[in-house]
């Protein structure tokens, strides 16, 4: 018995994991696995019900999880909460908990999804890169941090810092994820204007070493940016920190026509993990049946995959989002002309269907 925890969060949170349980409950039916499935506040919902965004509760069913399904966290109605009140602190404050340092973002363009990019088809199509963020350290957790009085007026701050240790674990994820795929790597850094970004790169050709076939270049954050919109497919793994990463994961999803088609996934050593679609809670959409579920439904592939170690699973799912792409059926973010528009339900259940179609 594998358990699954699952966290649907705030805005089109629960719409979309709705539909991914949908897809779950069949593929565990088709390959015969046994799952238990436990549900958990986080976020907004979390605060709202239990007055946190990461209540005691769900950090300890998160513990004794195998894998965790997260659906989005934020909204406005929390904008104006003390920061450590924020529904975005329920997110950081399970990554940091369960120390999922690695985070994996793969961003793949379906063919069928060509026109939908707002790059032109021949700079995307064929597109398949794998951004690997820290997701545990950087910026967004180092200290001091703060807002304060300094000379008669008010100074904001943080800390851009990395251990050699922390740099030297994200870099093997990199560089075994390249072994799996391209054997290509391409790290992202700042070296030119910071000390971190230096130490990073020392560290990570030191463990380029014991990767021989392994291709490792390296990159500045700035021209990275460029690169990935001027010639997207030069790109095979990309392995950056947390805050580079989270900047070049936005721009990496759009090449590929929706932010609501990408999954990913947050390991931590044991490889449990935290799987989520990349998009957030898009509150202007929620409830109105409107949003894209794939993401999450191919964040449910990465789980099987990477924490429960059902590949064929995985693969059953991937195989039936080209099914539902190939039938035309798309989500209104996706959609072009000559496709049959459907709603967040609908996109769920043809996903069922084509699975079912699969099997049969
Ligand atoms: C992401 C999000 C989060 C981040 C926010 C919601 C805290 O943008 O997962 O990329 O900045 O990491
Ligand atoms: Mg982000």
């Amino acid at each position: 018995m594998q358990r699954i925890l699952v966290l649907p969060g705030d805005g089109i949170g629960p719409e979309i994991v709705n539909e991914a349980l949908k897809v779950l409950d069949r593929v565990a039916e088709l390959d015969g696995l046994e799952l238990e499935i436990d549900e958990g506040l986080i976020g907004g919902a979390a605060y709202d019900a239990a007055g946190h965004p990461y209540p005691e509760t769900t950090r300890e069913m998160a513990r004794e999880a195998d894998a965790i399904l997260l659906g989005a966290v934020g909204g406005p109605q929390y904008e104006a909460l003390e920061r450590p009140m924020r529904p975005e602190r329920g997110l950081l404050g399970i990554r940091s908990d369960l120390g999922l340092f690695a985070n994996l973002r793969p961003a793949i363009l379906y063919p069928q999804l060509a026109a939908a990019s707002t790059l032109r088809p021949e700079i995307v199509a064929g597109l398949d890169l794998l951004i690997v963020r820290e997701l545990t350290g950087d910026i967004y957790f180092g200290q001091p941090r703060g807002i304060e009085e300094r000379e008669g007026e008010r100074v904001g701050f943080n800390t851009a810092i990395y251990s050699e240790s922390e740099i030297e674990r994200i870099a093997r994820v990199g560089f075994e994820a390249a072994m799996q795929r391209g054997r290509r790597l391409c790290s992202v850094d700042k070296a030119n204007v910071l000390e971190v970004s230096e130490l990073w790169r020392e560290v990570v050709v030191r463990v380029g070493r014991d990767y021989p076939e392994v291709e490792l270049s390296h990159m500045y954050v700035d021209n990275a940016a460029m690169q990935l919109v001027r010639a997207p497919k030069q790109f095979d793994v990309m392995v950056t920190g947390n805050i580079f990463g989270d900047i070049l994961s936005d721009e990496a999803a759009m090449l590929t026509g929706s932010i609501g088609m990408l999954p990913s996934a947050s390991l931590n050593a044991e490889k449990a993990g935290l799987y989520e679609p990349i998009h957030g809670s898009a509150p202007d959409i929620a409830g109105q049946d409107k949003a894209n579920p794939i993401a999450t439904v191919l964040s449910v592939a990465m789980l099987l995959r990477h924490s429960l170690g059902h590949e064929s699973a995985a693969r059953r799912i991937e195989a039936a989002v080209g099914r539902v792409l190939d039938d035309g059926l798309r989500t209104a973010d996706i959609v072009s002309e000559g496709c049959t528009q459907v709603g967040t339900a609908a996109m769920g259940d043809a996903l069922v269907a084509a699975l079912s179609t699969d099997n049969a």
